[in-house]
């Protein structure tokens, strides 16, 4: 057993608390590897913010559950060596049992994701009750869910959600306990969230998507007053990006993400944790796209994961300042 304590990482509540209070978002940002790590930090240190660090199952297979685990314990020590220190959680990111909500308590994870959102009611709530009854014996947080958002959850793909049922969220928060909760509120997973067809042009000419159900958040806000929400899917997709990637030999679909204005209207609520992976893979692999295509003689790894680490890095950046509102607040 090895607590996060020991490894100088933090829960969620105040960072939660103080999020709500202040009417901003604490950044969660997945991770897989080096590279992805030290953007994040270095970018949260720089604009002094909280950070949660989450990882999936997917990134635990991918790199090693004790690797990610070692190096989330190394980012804490990293935070002080670049001058300043910010609370920092390790988060698993939509986990589907209680046996591996369990493997990440007994393992220096200090929050938890229990995704029984593709369960029925009943289920989804002993399966959420079950893990926050072990969660807290070691204080280690609890999100749940309840409503299912599109495009890929993990393993996990859903084709069409189902926003949150405004009138259940109390008997859940009631009777399961968690420490947050995960809505459905017309954001959803991945790169390719809305086609241009789905979307207006604003005076502009640019694409905007159908607006977040800030009608549900607020009647979910009524039930339940100052209880942490959290947003999933809520990568903008940068174009800009999307087009360095096409420009340099990629082939990425005409995609529109969550314009960044209704994140930070989302920020200001209850809404408390904000999940962002895609904007950050798509930023990475322009990068990289574009230092093979202008840079072909390059052989050296460092030479284009150095260039993607600056850009992720600068994405963090304006996240936590301009959209989350999370800079200057650790
Ligand atoms: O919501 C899912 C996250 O973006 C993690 O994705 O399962 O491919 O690591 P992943
Ligand atoms: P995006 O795919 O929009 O980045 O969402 C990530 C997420 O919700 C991780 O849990
Ligand atoms: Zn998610």
């Amino acid at each position: 057993m090895t607590s996060y304590k020991e490894l100088g990482l933090s829960n969620t509540t105040e960072m939660f608390k103080k999020a709500v209070a202040g009417g901003y978002a604490i950044p969660a940002y997945n991770f897989n590897n080096m590279e992805q790590m030290q953007a994040i930090i270095q970018a949260c240190v720089e604009t002094k913010s909280p950070v949660i660090l989450q990882v999936s199952s997917g990134a635990r297979n991918y790199a090693n559950g004790t690797l990610l685990r070692n190096m989330a314990k190394g980012a804490v020590e990293y935070a002080k060596e670049l001058g300043y220190e910010i609370p920092i959680s390790l988060h698993l990111d939509h986990g589907d049992t209680f046996e591996l909500c369990k493997d990440c308590i007994d393992n220096g994870f200090s929050s938890v994701m229990i995704d029984g959102s593709s369960h029925s009611y009943e289920d989804n709530v002993a399966l959420t009750k079950r893990v926050v009854e072990y969660a807290h014996k070691f204080d280690v947080t609890v999100e749940g869910e309840l409503g299912v958002l599109a495009g890929v959850e993990d393993d996990v793909v859903s084709e069409t959600s189902t926003y949150t049922r405004p009138e259940e969220v109390e008997d859940f928060v009631g009777k399961t306990g968690v420490d947050s909760l995960a809505i459905s509120i017309g954001t959803s997973h991945g790169a390719n969230k809305f086609t241009p067809a789905q979307c207006t042009r604003n005076a502009e000419g640019i694409l905007i998507p159908p607006p977040l159900r800030f009608d549900i958040l607020e009647e979910i806000e009524k039930r339940i007053p100052g209880f942490p929400i959290v947003l999933h899917g809520s990568s903008s997709v940068p174009q800009d990006q999307v087009a360095i990637i096409n420009a340099n030999g990629g082939k990425m679909k005409d995609s529109v993400g969550i314009p960044e204005e209704q994140l930070r209207t989302a920020a200001k609520s209850a809404v408390c944790k904000i999940n962002i992976d895609s904007d950050g893979r798509i930023a990475m692999t322009a990068a990289i796209r574009k230092v093979m295509v202008e840079k072909p003689e390059e052989f050296d790894p460092r030479k284009y994961l150095g260039p993607a680490r600056e850009s992720l890095k600068a994405i963090y950046m304006k996240k936590n300042e301009n959209v989350l509102g999370s800079a200057g607040k650790a």
